[in-house]
């Protein structure tokens, strides 16, 4: 006799039909979620690579200047202006200023003025990153492309 610890077995009528409702719930509730998700961007929107890096004319032949906030270092000369990332190519640290040019802390990467390996282990030269000018005569650095080094901006 079918008792609280031997309950009748199911029929297989009323299995499969359990099951349906089982699947049909899954692709609804599925379905639910999905919708409720669509008004939320997929992508989320990533700060802008350019960042205007002052007025134009403020950098005279001489003029060196290291925006901390975005780790560059831009240098004025009678060829142009320069940005250099300050951006360690070996593991992303930020690098110092040395003696010699360029001192990374973590891992003790050293780079010379214009950006050269000249010891550790950094797999190449600190980049240099594209200039341009903006409408309104700001100096506009972009981190996300890179130039020849020693190539410079004239305005
Ligand atoms: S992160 Fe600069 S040497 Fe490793």
């Amino acid at each position: 006799m079918p008792g609280r610890l031997e309950p009748d077995p199911l029929p297989r009528r009323d299995f499969l039909g359990l099951a349906g409702w089982w699947a049909a719930g899954v692709a609804i509730i599925g379905s639910v979620l999905g919708m409720a998700r669509l008004p939320k961007p997929r992508v989320l929107p990533e700060a802008s690579a350019r960042f205007r890096a002052g007025k134009l004319d403020e950098f005279t032949p001489g003029v060196v200047k290291t925006d901390h906030e975005h780790n560059v270092r831009l240098v004025a000369t009678e060829d142009g202006i320069a940005a250099m990332s300050l951006v360690c190519t070996h593991l992303g640290c930020i690098v110092g200023e040395s003696s010699e040019g360029f001192l990374c802390p973590c891992h003790g990467s050293r780079f010379d003025q214009d950006g050269n390996v000249i010891g550790g282990p950094a797999p190449r030269s600190l980049p240099w990153l594209a200039l341009s000018q903006a409408a309104d005569g700001s100096l506009v650095v972009d981190k996300g492309k890179e130039v020849p080094q020693g190539e410079f901006f004239v305005a």
